[in-house]
């Protein structure tokens, strides 16, 4: 059976029974600051599933496309991915228990003809949280599944906590598949690799509340969630996901540069088709690579791919000449193409850049040395982009002992100390005072004076903004479309003192002394009595102040470490008001 196929049969057995299709949403989660990736079908329903009405009804069906992070230092066998695809059907308050048994038996045996003999299945065996599920296992019985099929197993397999820290959980009641050609043993046992899990139905009856109690749900769910991969796999007989149709066109062409065979290779080609479609269909979701959070979870997957071509040829591999045939396996995704290639090819560009750099720094560290001080892994992670378990693979080929718990604490110092100077600034959503949005405060300063200069009207302000990790919205106050060339001319007057290196000073002062001296505030914002001021100038010429504004920051020291300042877009955002997105390169 085809991707195509399987997809088409599951939605269409269950808006048969009522179901209607929900939309495949974006891998970065609208809803959810606690986690950095959509992971499961369930995700984006979650405000359905805690009792929001859901404008499609209360049956739900749709596929959706998955990251699945904690799982990374797995993918390199046959079964574990990053980004895979999950089938999924919901109740919400709705049907319950018996009929999403009913209908997940009713599928697996008449739409997708699997003979009960290789069916199995596992229910919770209850804890203090929650009782054993009889009425789950005697449903199984009562369609047809022995007893001896039937296995009762702790919350360690047949629980589903949320997805973040708290919200919609409950047992679960899974089924496997008798992979192999030899007979099915009569017992069902979960440890034999030969059942394969290939659907879960979780039975949502608790929330999960701060203190990490369930609670009885006041709304109970089906959640289900079914892999595609995996399910293709083992529907074609196939004990290996990437032999299938979904990962095939992309082994070939990697076989195909690196004239080497997928038999003698699995791993490393495993992690290199792994990595590159999981990045791909993240930068299509507009996550760039940097250093925080998402983008450093993309950075390091392209590097990781990268690193992993390097071990298989010693020919020079772009990435960008291997993810070519995800397009075409996905042609219903209409990834951006453009972009995607243009995002590998500057991180892979970075990425040569960084590791010669880096090497040789770390060639230095460890001169007449045995190991690598937690503050120097973490110059190289922090300023030459080397992903940890790069520096952890450049000590273990070396014989370097890597202090990884002082790393850590390096790490932790930074993130405390960065975030102590912005104490107060991101009061909602997720604190994020990384060295990307750092550069990025700063660099919204001085995109509002040049706004003021390049379109001479003194009365712009900043209407508003927002700042991730990847990019500022600036709003202001003006009348009409940038032309192209005063979007250039912006660019360049950031660029030109980015490049002079002006340094940016900050002082405490009455919110009347700041205002009468000319510092810009935001318009509609109340200010304390006393504020701190952000002066952008030049070192040699204190006088000579480029921008001069009311903030709590952090800011850089220095805007020579900005980098290049680039626009992305300038449209209207209401009447009179226009907005900027802009990036650090
Ligand atoms: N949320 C469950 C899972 O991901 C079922 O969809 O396995």
């Amino acid at each position: 059976m085809k991707r195509e196929d399987l997809i088409k049969k599951y939605l269409e057995f269950f808006k048969e029974k009522g179901h209607k299709e929900v939309p495949n949403s974006s891998l970065v989660p609208e809803n959810d600051p606690t986690v950095l990736f959509t992971t499961a079908g369930m995700h984006p329903l979650v405000p359905f599933l805690i009792g929001q009405k859901h404008p499609l009804g209360k049956k739900l069906v749709g596929i959706q496309r998955c990251i699945r992070t904690r799982d990374i230092d797995e993918v390199g066998d046959s079964t574990h991915h990053t980004f895979f695809e999950m089938l999924g059907n919901w109740s919400l308050g709705d049907y319950f228990k018996s009929e999403a048994i009913e209908y997940s038996f009713e599928f697996l045996t008449k739409i997708l003809k699997i003979p009960i003999e290789k069916i199995a299945v596992s229910v919770f065996e209850g804890d203090k949280d929650s009782p054993k599920d009889l009425e789950s296992a005697r449903k199984w019985e009562d369609l047809g599944i022995p007893k001896e099929r039937i296995a009762s197993l702790p919350k360690k397999n047949n629980w589903w906590d949320p997805a973040g820290l708290t919200g919609p959980c409950g047992p679960d009641t899974e089924m496997f598949y008798w992979r192999v050609k030899e007979k099915t043993p009569k017992k069902f046992d979960p440890t034999n690799e030969n059942w394969i899990e290939i659907w879960n139905d979780v039975l949502m009856q608790y929330t999960k509340n701060d203190e990490g109690n369930y609670m009885e749900a006041k709304q109970k769910n089906i959640d289900t969630g079914m892999g595609l991969e995996r399910t293709i796999a083992v529907l074609n007989g196939l004990d290996d996901n990437y032999l299938s149709e979904i990962w095939q066109p992309l082994i070939k062409k990697i076989e195909k540069i690196s004239r080497k065979e997928y038999s003698q290779n699995k791993k490393e080609m495993r992690i290199i088709a792994d990595h590159l479609k999981a990045s791909a269909f993240i930068i299509s979701d507009g996550v760039l690579p940097n250093n925080t959070e998402r983008g450093y979870v993309l950075r390091r997957l392209i590097r990781r791919a990268i690193r992993q071509i390097k071990n298989l040829s010693e020919n020079k591999i772009s990435i960008v000449e291997i993810i070519k045939p995800v397009f075409k396996i996905y042609p219903e995704y209409n990834l951006d193409e453009k972009l995607i290639l243009k995002e590998l090819k500057n991180e892979e560009a970075k990425f040569s850049l960084t590791i010669e750099n880096g090497l040789k720094k770390f060639e230095k560290f460890v001169e007449n040395k045995k190991e690598l001080s937690g503050e120097e892994s973490f110059l190289l992670y922090q300023s030459y982009g080397f992903p940890i378990e790069l520096i952890e693979e450049e000590c273990k080929s070396k014989k370097i002992n890597f202090k990884r718990e002082e790393f850590l604490k390096e790490y932790e110092k930074h993130q405390k100390l960065s975030q102590t100077a912005s104490s107060g600034k991101f009061k909602s959503g997720l604190i994020d005072d990384s060295v990307e949005t750092t550069r990025l405060h700063t660099a919204t300063h001085l995109l509002n004076e040049a706004l003021r200069q390049i379109l001479k009207d003194k009365n712009l302000v900043q209407k508003g903004s927002n700042i991730t990790s990847e990019r500022l919205r600036f709003d202001f106050n003006f009348s009409r479309k940038l032309t192209n060339e005063e979007i250039k001319k912006v660019e360049e007057w950031i660029n030109e003192k980015i490049k002079k290196g002006f340094n940016v000073k900050k002082e405490e002062m009455s919110l009347k002394k700041a205002i009468d001296s000319g510092a810009q505030a935001e318009f509609g914002t109340k200010y304390p009595e006393r504020v701190s001021v952000y002066t952008i100038y030049d070192e040699k010429d204190p006088k000579n102040f480029i921008s001069k504004e009311l903030c709590t920051g952090p800011h850089v020291k220095d805007i020579s470490e900005l980098g290049k300042f680039k626009i992305l877009k300038e449209e209207s955002s209401s009447l009179g008001i226009r907005r900027i997105k802009a990036i650090l390169e």
